[in-house]
Order: structure tokens, then C-alpha cells, then sequence
């Protein structure tokens, strides 16, 4: 089994310390920076803006994963792209035309990824598998960090796996929300290739260690 991907969400960070923050994330072992963008209408939270993804930017040595929980995305994808944006998932739940919004974003030049909730079917992908390079697997009801990990979501995610590769797709299987040093391994077993982590990285004494750990998982 290949090692994941690991992306620390900065959701979880001390946003009063982010250039801190952010070069604790380059001088470890995680791949990717998960950024979580919230509305207040399609969750109900709000979280950053475009300024504090171009301030992230400034001091990122490591491509950043923009997750959209916004109603509408087709309105900001461009300038997130312009903000720094490596790869921009969009939710399944918001996009009525989501065929169109992947194509927008691969337009742009990002890797287009789909997020999906946790109450969401896998099947809803059917039809964009082929399309995408990430499929966001919620595995807490998209709003909060810190949550409990829903245990269906091993289900789930062994399921898409088998739907990805039927498809012939290369996409990435994320996992976002709850994710530790617990459940890791089991995710990983199930099919996923890159692992989220907000609160259990950034409340710990030592970030780096827990992201080493989380890469040594097998
Ligand atoms: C939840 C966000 C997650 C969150 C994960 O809406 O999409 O990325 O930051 O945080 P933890 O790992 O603390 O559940
Ligand atoms: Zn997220």
C-alpha cells in the first residue's frame, strides 16, 4: 500500500499564528493544506475568506486543497484558482450542474475534486467519476472541525473504490473529518489515499510528529 497523502486542515490552527502555523506544515511531512471555505448558507458556520487564502499562500510550500462549503461555487472558483488554489472541491449537496463546475475548475487549471456528506450516496457519482481527480468523503457533517468520526464512512469509502476503479477514474479518495490514529489504518484498508486532519494535528504538542505518524500509517 502506497503511504497517504496527508493534509492538515488549517480550519484547526491558530489563525492568530498563521504564518507559524503554515510553516510548521512546510517543515513537516505533509503533503497538501486543506483550507475550508464556509458560507454560513450551504453549512452553517462560517470559516475564511479569499484574503486569508492569498496570506496562506505567501508563505505555502505545499499545494493547497480548497474545500468549498458554499452554495453557488461557480461565483469564486476563478479567484481561488487566482488565490493559490491547487486542487478546489466542490460539494455534491450544492451544485445542481455539477458537471458544469468540474469543468470550469479543470478550465482553470485545478484539479477538480467532489466533496460528498455523510448522508449523500456514493452513487451520485456515477455520472462524473470519469471527471474528477479527488472525491472529499465527509466523514462529519461539513461545518465544525472536531467532530466525531461517523463509522459508516469504511463502508463507503470501500464502496467508491470499487465504483472508481470500475470507471476507469484515477481519482484520489479524501477523507474529511474525525481522522486520528484510530481509524487510519481501517481507511486506508478500505481505499482511501489522502487523509484530512484538523484538530487531531493541530491540538497536539508536537504537529509534526502526528503528521509523521499519520504518513507512517500501514
Ligand atoms: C469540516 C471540514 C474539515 C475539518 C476537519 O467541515 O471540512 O476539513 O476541518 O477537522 P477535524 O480533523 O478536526 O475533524
Ligand atoms: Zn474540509
Amino acid at each position: 500500500m502506497n503511504r497517504p497523502i496527508v493534509a492538515p486542515s488549517v480550519l484547526a490552527s491558530d489563525f492568530a499564528n498563521l504564518q507559524r502555523e503554515i510553516e510548521m506544515i512546510n517543515e513537516s511531512e505533509a503533503d497538501w493544506i486543506h483550507i475550508d471555505i464556509m458560507d454560513g448558507v450551504f453549512v452553517p458556520n462560517l470559516s475564511m475568506g479569499l484574503p486569508v487564502v492569498e496570506a496562506i499562500r505567501r508563505h505555502a510550500k505545499k499545494p493547497m486543497d480548497v474545500h468549498l462549503m458554499i452554495v453557488q461555487p461557480e461565483r469564486y472558483v476563478e479567484a481561488f484558482r487566482d488565490a493559490g488554489a491547487a486542487t478546489i472541491s466542490v460539494h455534491v449537496e450544492a451544485c445542481p450542474h455539477l458537471h458544469r463546475n468540474i469543468q470550469q475548475i479543470k478550465a482553470l487549471g485545478c484539479k477538480a475534486g467532489v466533496a460528498i456528506n455523510p448522508h449523500t450516496p456514493i452513487n451520485a457519482l456515477e455520472n462524473i467519476l470519469q471527471d474528477i481527480d479527488l472525491v472529499c468523503v465527509m466523514s462529519v457533517n461539513p461545518g465544525f472541525g472536531a467532530q466525531k468520526f461517523i463509522e459508516h464512512t469504511y463502508r463507503k469509502v470501500a464502496g467508491l473504490k470499487k465504483a472508481i476503479e470500475a470507471s476507469g477514474s484515477a481519482a484520489l479518495i479524501e477523507i474529511d473529518g474525525g481522522v486520528n490514529q484510530q481509524n487510519a489504518r481501517a481507511l486506508l484498508d478500505a481505499g482511501a489515499d489522502v487523509l484530512v486532519a484538523g484538530n487531531f494535528v493541530f491540538s497536539a504538542a508536537a504537529p509534526k510528529d502526528v503528521i509523521a505518524r499519520l504518513k507512517a500509517v500501514k
